[in-house]
């Protein structure tokens, strides 16, 4: 199994983070889904969320009125606090354990930079071999903006010690480890890559502190 920087520190900075004081999460997850065009699926469409974690995305999708998602994830600690446990499988990004041309989109928010660099091809080539031709993949990751690069020197000066938001940030951004520095080292490369694995962008830009991406696989 490839995966990255999930550990039990991490999962308790990432649980406080995403009690945002300034936003609800719901809010957030519902603007990502519109920016990347996932609320013109059809409402039937067999959707796949990779790296499921404990549903806060399947809440989001079922928002969007989706009703055909199945979600994978691979920390257990995680997959117990799924809200629908019938329609979620263990399973790494890099060996899905769904079948062939079985689904016809496949949504990935914030998990490809747990993921080791030399990994990313065979996740992608993974989410390829499940999509039917002509399906999509919609992307939100991290992106090194110049947000994230002010935002990040801010969490890494005593400044981060101001807020109990700003502490927990900082605590998620030290336990994200070394898939996350790769990541973005590495992000502005991710477009090719993606293309490399039999896609076709339809949507790509950065805004703040991530960026959006929607692709075709060919
Ligand atoms: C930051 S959380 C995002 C969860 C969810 N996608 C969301 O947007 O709320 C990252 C999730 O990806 C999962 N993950 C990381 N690497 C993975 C892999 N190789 N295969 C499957 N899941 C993975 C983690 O366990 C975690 O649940």
């Amino acid at each position: 199994m490839a995966g990255g920087d999930t550990s039990e520190g991490w999962r308790t900075s990432y649980g406080r983070v995403r009690k945002d004081p300034f936003r609800a999460v719901e809010d957030t997850n519902r603007d990502r889904l519109v920016r990347l065009g996932v609320d013109q699926l059809d409402r039937s469409a067999r959707v796949l969320d990779v790296g499921a974690g404990d549903g806060n995305l399947a809440r989001s999708l079922a928002g969007l009125g989706l009703t055909g998602v199945v979600g994978v994830e691979y920390q257990p600690e995680l997959l117990a606090l799924h809200p629908d446990r019938r329609r979620t499988v263990a399973g790494s990004a890099t060996a899905l354990p769904l079948p062939t041309s079985s689904v016809d989109a496949v949504v990935v928010m914030d998990v490809l930079h747990h993921v080791p660099q030399a990994a990313l091809p065979d996740a992608l080539a993974e989410v390829r071999r499940v999509l039917r031709p002509g399906g999509r993949l919609f992307v939100c990751e991290p992106a090194q903006t110049v947000t994230r690069r002010v935002l990040d020197a801010a969490l890494h000066s005593p400044l981060h010690r101001l807020t109990r938001f700003s502490r927990d940030k900082r605590a998620m951004v030290d336990a994200e480890g070394q898939t996350f520095v790769d990541w973005l080292a590495a992000e502005h490369g991710f477009p090719t890559t993606v293309r490399s694995a039999g896609f076709t962008v339809e949507l790509f830009e950065r805004k703040w502190l991530h960026h959006y991406g929607r692709w075709r696989r060919a």
